[in-house]
């Protein structure tokens, strides 16, 4: 699981008042907005006695422990310890860690890691039609049961579709090798698909059917914010494009994110079933991916055998590899055994500018290894 890295957390519209707890890369957050309107995402566990701050209470634009009633504002430093009197100001080492936060499609974005502004990734704007109204929009979630990068790995790949869905049983088997390109942040394919030999969803199966539509596809995705971008433009004009984002909740399982934007049958009224249709899609899915062995992305590329039709998820692996090296990946096996009896967070920015006085340690991260996929070692 890749630190220093963008991450949704929560729709906005999931944090109002009360604090949301939310798990992400095996530690504990809470989330809360302050009076002033402002997302803030702390490190749940309270540095006195371990008290669990997503069950605290909301106090002006602090969170109260629900233990001892000590008091954080959205920085994470502590403003109050009521056991010591209203006079008293707390030690520097009363803190926990607080991470960046930014709201955007509709989603609160985290950052987990000690990155400083002037280092930090840049949240890649993969949807800048968010906000044009020619687009009706839905926004799904969704739980799965598997690594992160095996289910992202499953989202790009194109040549399981003929057996796997539903909506694919049309396709031919046989595949097109279609080159990749490497991005800056992610990759690229782009699928030219002659009339009726491609359908996303059973929406857009209907339409192709009837008009017998070409299409075009391209396929993006970005290792910063872990999202991925499929935008299916049609001959017919009937249009649609799927966005999905990845939180790894801990290794093994992860978070689904997702928003659909189609141009045609704009009315509310065909949501349901629109969602429906991505939802059972994502379901045929998750029957194969929640089974794959091994479980994480394997540690080696050795033990798969893998074909030129496998190109956009070996460059998707490659990418994936190359930002853990560069940007820090927990060691889950080590952070697993550890955290039986410590409490150890992902290191915010406020370790890097003053690295003295936390109570809680830091994840163990992976020794950089070198080597791209040769060396694959990430979980
Ligand atoms: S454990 Fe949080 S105030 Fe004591
Ligand atoms: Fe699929």
């Amino acid at each position: 699981m890749i630190v220093n890295n963008w991450y949704v957390a929560a729709e906005s519209t999931e944090v109002v008042e009360n604090p949301v707890p939310v798990r992400m890369l095996g530690c504990d957050f809470v989330l809360f907005r302050t009076t002033a309107g402002e997302v803030a995402c702390l490190s749940a566990v309270c540095c006195h006695r371990g008290g669990d701050l997503s069950r605290g209470k909301r106090i002006g634009s602090c969170l109260q422990c629900p233990y001892h009633g000590w008091e954080y504002d959205r920085n994470g430093r502590c403003t109050k310890m009521p056991a010591l009197g209203d006079d008293a100001s707390p030690p520097k080492r009363a803190r926990v860690d607080a991470y960046p936060v930014e709201e955007r499609y509709g989603y609160v974005w985290v950052f987990l890691g000690d990155m400083l502004p002037a280092e930090r990734p840049a949240l890649p704007d993969f949807l800048p039609m968010y906000a044009d109204d020619s687009w009706r929009v839905v926004r799904l979630k969704r739980d799965w049961h598997a690594n992160w990068a095996r289910v992202h790995e499953n989202l790009l790949d194109a040549s399981h579709l003929f057996l796997v869905h539903s909506f694919g049983r049309h396709l031919p088997a046989k595949m097109t090798v279609w080159p990749v390109t490497k991005t800056a942040c992610g990759g690229q394919v782009i699928q030219k698909y002659p009339a009726r030999a491609v359908a996303v969803t059973a929406v857009n199966q209907a339409q192709a059917a009837q008009t017998r539509s070409e299409s075009t596809v391209t396929l993006d995705f970005s290792i910063i914010g872990l999202m991925h971008r499929n935008d299916q433009q049609m001959s017919n004009g009937y249009d649609q494009i799927i966005w999905n984002c990845l939180t790894p909740i801990d290794a093994d399982h992860t978070r689904n994110f997702g928003l659909h934007f189609r141009n045609s049958r704009k009315s509310p009224d065909h949501d349901a079933e629109t969602l429906k249709a991505i939802q059972w899609g994502l379901t045929e899915d998750a029957a194969v991916v929640e089974h794959l062995r091994p479980r994480l992305m394997p540690v080696t590329p050795a033990g798969e055998l893998w074909m030129g039709t496998d190109n956009m998820e070996r460059l998707y692996r490659d990418q994936a590899t190359a930002f853990g090296q560069r940007l820090g990946a927990i060691d889950v096996r080590r952070h697993e055994d550890l955290v039986r009896d410590r409490v150890l967070v992902i290191p915010s920015p406020g370790r890097r500018e003053d690295p003295d006085g936390w109570v809680h340690g830091t994840v163990p991260l992976q020794a950089a290894a070198g080597g791209g996929a040769s060396k694959n070692a990430m979980s």
